[in-house]
């Protein structure tokens, strides 16, 4: 089962307006989109997203246009939300929600080839339709492409020697499965070394980000929809390691004002239009009780601003 990470958190920061027409830019298991569903009044709208076609078949039942409320279901990748919405006829919403990552559906079924756990092709891709697989990745690129790629996205001080030990064992055999590639990293850098963690773990993050080209993805859904939320509109993002909390902070942060001494005297506000306003000065952290109880929550960071004050 996968349960949503700091529900109420989320849902607080991002419904202001129960008429208003809200984006779940990730539905996964549709956890956080019945909630806003569940938040809104007759005239309200709720737009779902996701690129995996397992997801969407998932939520069908569950988030159903009724008692007023629409309700419109995309599978695509959000970087394209502002192209899809265009088409629904939509020019503004009052929210957008974004809950980055895997699923623990996508985890959990080894087919899909994201966990080391269970052995199974690595495959990695969240739209299952298109695109490279991590197995293609792994097999084809130049050792200082996957050295670049485990450093850049898995933020793995080992990356050089875990990329020599990939090419040096694929040359002998292709590397297919999720247990064959976390061997050859566990033996890379020498065991677990009692550490809590597989060593393979940001080995396996950094491939995930790079088939999926996550990064790049969040960029551009922001850049696109701070332009499409009404002012007084929220936007939402949880975040699950430090790469991509870094880019949110990033990206609010040349849209949040700041004062600059004129010479003249006086000062003028700079910041990228439109002006955004955290809404917690930090992101907010999952309570204890919530992190004992799923420990997806751990690593999460909620990050909420308003746009256009
Ligand atoms: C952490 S889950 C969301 C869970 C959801 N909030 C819930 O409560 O059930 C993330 C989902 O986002 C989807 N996803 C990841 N990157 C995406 C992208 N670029 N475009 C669309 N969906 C994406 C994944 O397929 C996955 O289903």
């Amino acid at each position: 089962m996968h349960i949503p990470v700091m529900l109420n958190e989320c849902l607080e920061a991002l419904v202001t307006n129960p008429k208003g027409i809200y984006v779940d830019g990730t539905l996964g298991n549709g956890g956080h989109a019945a909630e806003v569903l569940n938040r809104l009044e007759v005239g309200g709208a709720l737009i779902g997203f996701d690129r995996d076609v397992d997801a969407l078949e998932r939520v069908k039942d569950k988030l159903k246009s009724g008692e007023g409320k629409r309700v419109e279901l995309v599978r695509d990748n959000y970087a394209n939300m502002a192209e899809r919405l265009d088409q629904l006829g939509i020019a503004k919403v009052d929210g957008l929600l974004l809950d980055l990552g895997v699923s623990s559906f996508q985890l959990d079924v080894a087919e899909r080839g994201f966990s080391f756990m269970r052995d199974a092709p690595i495959d990695m891709r969240m739209d299952q339709t298109r695109g490279q697989t991590a197995a293609e990745l792994v097999n084809t690129a130049s050792e200082t492409e996957l050295a670049d790629i485990i450093y850049r996205y898995g933020e793995d001080r080992s990356s050089r020697r875990i990329a020599r030990a990939i090419v040096a064992a694929r040359a002998k055999m292709e590397i297919a499965t999720t247990g064959q590639l976390a061997g050859v990293v566990e033996r890379a850098v020498g065991g677990r070394k009692g550490k809590k963690t597989h060593p393979a773990t940001k080995t396996f993050q950094a491939l995930r980000m790079a088939v999926n080209d996550e990064l790049a993805g969040v960029e551009r859904v922001l850049e696109t929809m701070v332009h499409r939320v009404v002012e007084g509109g929220r936007i939402v993002v949880l975040t699950f390691h430090s790469l991509e909390d870094r880019l949110v902070k990033q990206f609010f942060g040349r849209h949040v004002p700041r004062e600059e001494s004129l010479q003249q005297g006086g000062v003028r506000r700079i910041y990228e239009e439109p002006s955004v306003k955290w809404i917690w000065k930090k992101p907010l952290i999952a309570t204890a009780e919530e992190q004992s109880e799923n420990p997806r929550s751990r690593s999460a960071k909620l990050r909420a601003v308003e746009v256009g004050v």
